[in-house]
């Protein structure tokens, strides 16, 4: 493959130097041709005076960017700091970025003047003195991340109105605004990114154009300059308007492209609208190449008579566009759907010119000859691992999609568009990708070798190779393992976290995952056309014989702690269940033989070494209220604001207190997906983005309505109030009607703040900020003085908790972390904890350790909750991930507790002890990625629904 790439570069380099030599021959040769035919022809032939400029610029307009031929015998990086010591890495598990075979080799690494020096053995003796050495005992270590599709520095974090610079709303092609251009220098996601092994990005300007503008490829570390021109990677020479240097080829440029529903909605158009705005711009474009071309035909044939009174024909509001159909720009086009994967295909057939990548790209699984029909070469496909369903476009997404792609033979690249996903986050979303059956080696490299190539940038980034540019990251454990994290991140040679707190994990971390088969899901993914029925293939009544069971996590009745009942034991056990309840759970397979024994009714289920764990309940989405978030008709809608506008009086006036259970929707794919995952119970508050959130309730994740038996679990589970920084009302005034509900309970809204204040009812308070957490820690105290009763208290958000830990375990306020992995997205939460490598504790171990309740929302992309409810299925990963971060805080008991019991607690749920749902799990358990979920336990609904 490498060898392929240099003798290509050859050529390319080659065929420069013709081009050159062609160009001065021609100029002489028209030289002394004018003056051989001067005696006749003087009057006729014109040559301007610049004409050996023109002809440059038509010798150059055949070239194509590639890496200088001499590329490698660099024996500095150009982006290399002096002062930089060399480092050796010894001892690690390379991963070299190679994907056709799996090629982790042990070996040691050098690093110096900003390139890999050597990758393999090297003896510290040959070094010199100034070495710094890490021993990386073994550790996984791969090439920095590469992040194909990223905001970072255009909407820099925490977000603030004064540099939301992402998207342009002056047109709806504009291939003349360039992301440079706003490369904020200040933003958090810097040094969060890199925490998370992010080396290089490229940033793209955002979706709300058909041609938002071109992008920029940026290494993350801080340079002395500080300016954003000197973080770019090999930045094209168009950048400062400098002619390219003849003796060196040219270098990518990147354009970003949208089609479907953002242009389409920022410009009140339609993909007909968007489809014509491209062809209309590559029009533009083409007209301007074919008299370039035409020009210069004219020009290298010495007809100069022709060209009089012209000139180069050119136009810089479309030169980048032009450089695209000269093939000297990769493409990057968000694109959700087949029908916008048609239109572009066939735009890019039509103009001629190569698609380097769809991003986004949910239905392209769908669609795999339809890719490989674009111009010149099939698009890499940049996607996110389970992030979907936000809007329609998004609705057919499938997690099998990397691996169904990476079967037909498509490149696949896992991108994060930070900041809906942290970049930080990248790698961990290859090691979804991976849990979901993409192979290993085409995991690791999707967010390193691959993107690498998509750049055009595999000449010095997403290898461990001689003469590669110094990005490296060592791993905690094995890249693509749950929570995986670096323990070290070098950008050019040097290292970046300092200092750096990696999480402690255990030697078998570093070893290669067994994820699940997934062969039949992927299969019915695309049979069904994106749809695949996601309700079990079996609900059971009668006995269900469950085998080969390793652990059985049961609820202590006394202290509510999870045990495992199979712990102390040799072997697997057998748990059999009847109606929904487990009636014998026995290592000894003879104690339940009555049950085990030939009945033809008996289900039977080999666990394969899998667990019984307790169902996991969510909160802090809109989960149970929506379908697709962006499309109001598939949702409850957003509940009326009382202190913005007056509540019509019909609707209870000042008496008004939404009940999310009047709205609740069952069956939605996020919540069957959720269940699939082993949630079985969420408590939604209605949707709503201001101070009332009104009642929340809790109900069952695999019912299919809501007059179902065991459906609704509880009508009312606690009061929601959001105390949040929106300009008006104030924050102030927000805690003062706070107050004012819970000191005068009056009207038809007094009883539920009197449930509140005679301590019956929860009240959540959404909240981040410390400061607002520390005023309702405040008013709680002043209520309880004054009605003599105690509250309870619940902060949901809590990006900020961590500072307050102590006074919130004082007051025995609990907290429902969300996300359970803060960051700083809004300037009320910029003093976040952002656990380890970043820093000592994780905010969640902070909590723990003042005795603090603490219940996991889920992972979600901004403040709202109804764009949470994707990612409930991923809550069994972060309770694991909370373990795994600090599992001297955080046992696997109480990680559980965390999205189970804890949540139970903390919103007030009733559930009768021995009501809780279990969850059987295949080949592990539910907190790894060994486990997948077989089964779901309901004694409450009386059934086992089979998957
Ligand atoms: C390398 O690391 C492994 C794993 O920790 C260890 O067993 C081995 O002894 C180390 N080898 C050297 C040469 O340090
Ligand atoms: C213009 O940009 C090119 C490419 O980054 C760089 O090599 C050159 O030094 C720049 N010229 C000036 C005058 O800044
Ligand atoms: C239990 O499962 C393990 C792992 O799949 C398997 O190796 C073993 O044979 C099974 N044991 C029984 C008794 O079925
Ligand atoms: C709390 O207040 C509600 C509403 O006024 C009332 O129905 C309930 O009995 C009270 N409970 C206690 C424990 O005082």
């Amino acid at each position: 493959m490498d060898k392929q790439r240099v003798s290509k570069t050859r050529g390319v380099t080659v065929q420069f130097l013709a081009g050159l030599l062609t160009l001065s021959a021609l100029v002489s040769i028209f030289q002394s041709h004018a003056s051989f035919t001067a005696s006749e022809r003087v009057k006729h032939v014109q040559i301007p005076l610049n004409a050996e400029d023109i002809l440059g610029r038509c010798a150059a307009l055949g070239v194509t960017p590639s890496p200088p031929a001499n590329f490698y015998e660099r024996t500095q990086s150009d982006r290399f700091e002096p002062g930089t010591k060399p480092l050796l890495i010894r001892n690690a598990t390379l991963w070299t970025g190679r994907q056709d075979v799996l090629d982790a080799v042990a070996g040691d690494l050098y690093l110096d003047q900003g390139i890999i020096q050597a990758v393999g053995q090297v003896s510290v003796e040959t070094l010199g003195r100034d070495v710094t050495v890490i021993d990386a005992n073994g550790a996984w270590v791969t090439p920095g991340i590469i992040d194909v599709h990223s905001h970072l520095a255009v909407e820099p974090l925490p977000a603030l109105e004064g540099a939301m610079d992402g998207n342009s709303l002056r047109g709806i092609a504009q291939p003349w605004l360039r992301s440079i251009d706003a490369l904020n220098m200040h933003d958090e996601g810097y040094k969060h990114s890199i925490a998370g092994g992010i080396t290089t990005s490229l940033i793209l300007p955002g979706s709300a154009n058909a041609i938002g503008g071109q992008a920029f490829v940026m290494k993350l570390r801080t340079t002395k300059e500080r300016s954003p021109t000197s973080m770019l990677v090999e930045p094209p020479y168009s950048l400062n308007g400098s002619d390219a240097d003849p003796s060196l080829p040219l270098r990518w440029r990147y354009m970003k492209h949208a089609c479907g529903e953002n242009p389409s909605r920022v410009y009140a158009g339609t993909r007909m609208d968007t489809a014509w705005a491209f062809r209309s711009a590559y029009g533009r474009a083409r007209q301007i190449k074919v008299a370039q071309d035409d020009y210069c035909a004219k020009a290298t044939a010495g007809e100069w008579n022709a060209l009089s009174g012209q000139t180069f024909p050119e136009d810089l509001q479309w030169e980048a566009l032009v450089d695209v159909l000269r093939g000297r720009v990769k493409v990057n086009t968000h694109c959700y759907e087949a029908v916008d994967f048609d239109d572009f295909v066939r735009l890019s057939n039509e103009f001629k010119f190569p698609v380097a990548a769809f991003h986004h790209a949910h239905e392209a699984y769908l669609v795999p000859e339809l890719l490989k029909s674009a111009y010149g070469q099939t698009p890499a496909i940049a996607m996110f691992s389970t992030f979907s369903r936000y809007k329609r476009e998004a609705y057919r997404h499938s997690e099998y999609a990397p691996r169904i792609l990476a079967e037909q033979g498509i490149p696949v690249i896992m991108k994060s568009d930070h900041p809906a996903i942290q970049s930080r986050f990248l790698v961990n979303e290859a090691g979804y990708a991976h849990y979901y059956g993409l192979p290993e080696n085409i995991a690791l490299a999707s967010v390193t070798s691959t993107p690498a190539v998509t750049l055009g940038l595999d000449h010095r980034i997403g290898f461990l190779k001689e003469g590669y540019d110094a990005d490296v990251v060592i791993w905690d454990s094995h890249p693509l393992a749950l929570g995986a994290a670096p323990a070290q991140v070098i950008i050019d040679g040097i290292a970046q976290i300092k200092p750096s707190y990696p999480a402690v994990k255990p030697k078998s971390s570093q070893r290669v995952l067994h994820t699940p088969k997934w062969d039949k899901e992927a299969k019915a993914a695309v049979d069904y056309d994106g749809l695949p029925p996601l309700g079990p293939a079996q609900s059971t009544k009668g006995v269900v014989v469950f085998t080969n069971v390793s652990s059985n996590w049961v609820k202590d009745r006394e202290s509510s702690d999870l045990a495992d009942l199979f712990a102390s034991t040799e072997g697997p056990g057998a748990v059999v269940v009847r109606g929904g309840r487990v009636v014998c759970s026995s290592t000894l397979y003879d104690q339940c033989a009555p049950y085990i024994a030939a009945n033809a009714e008996n289900v039977h289920v080999d666990l394969r070494g899998g667990s019984l764990q307790p169902g996991l309940i969510t909160t802090g989405s809109s989960i149970g209220l929506q379908e697709i978030a962006m499309e109001m008709s598939t949702t409850d809608g957003v509940a009326f604001d009382p202190l913005a506008a007056d509540v019509p009086s019909i609707a209870g006036g000042v008496g008004y207190m939404p009940r999310a259970v009047d709205g609740l929707q069952f069956g939605s794919r996020d919540a069957m997906l959720a269940y699939r995952h082993g949630v079985t119970l969420a408590v939604s508050a209605p949707i709503h983005s201001s101070f009332l959130g009104g009642l929340s309730a809790a109900f069952s994740l695999g019912s299919m309505h809501k007059l179902e038996e065991g459906a609704v679990v509880q009508d009312i589970a606690a009061l929601h109030v959001k105390l949040a920084p929106q300009g008006a009302p104030s924050v102030s005034t927000q805690v003062a009607t706070l107050r004012h509900l819970l000191l005068n309970p009056v009207g038809e809204i007094g009883p539920y703040f009197q449930l509140v204040t005679n301590g019956t009812l929860p009240l959540v308070v959404e909240a981040d900020s410390a400061d607002i957490i520390a005023t309702v820690i405040q008013l709680k105290r002043d209520v309880e003085s004054e009605m003599g009763v105690l509250l309870r208290v619940t902060i949901s958000g809590g990006g900020e908790s961590h500072v307050l830990a102590k006074e919130l375990g004082e007051a025995s306020v609990g907290v429902i972390l969300k996300p359970p992995r803060p960051y700083p997205l809004q300037w009320d939460h910029r003093r976040y904890l952002p656990g380890p490598p970043a820093s000592a504790d994780s905010t969640i171990a902070t909590l723990l350790r003042h005795s603090v309740t603490v219940a996991l929302g889920p992972q979600g992309v901004t403040n709202e909750d109804s764009m949470y409810t994707w990612a409930v299925r991923n809550l069994r990963f972060d309770a694991a991930w909370a373990h795994l971060e600090a599992p001297d805080v955080v046992d696997k008991a109480s990680a559980a507790a965390l999205v189970s019991s804890n949540a139970a607690k903390l919103l007030g749920l009733n559930i009768p002890s021995g009501d809780e749902d279990l969850v059987a799990t295949v080949g592990g358990d539910l907190l790894s990625f060994e486990g997948k979920v077989m089964a779901v336990i309901s004694p409450r609904r009386g059934t086992v629904d089979i998957f």
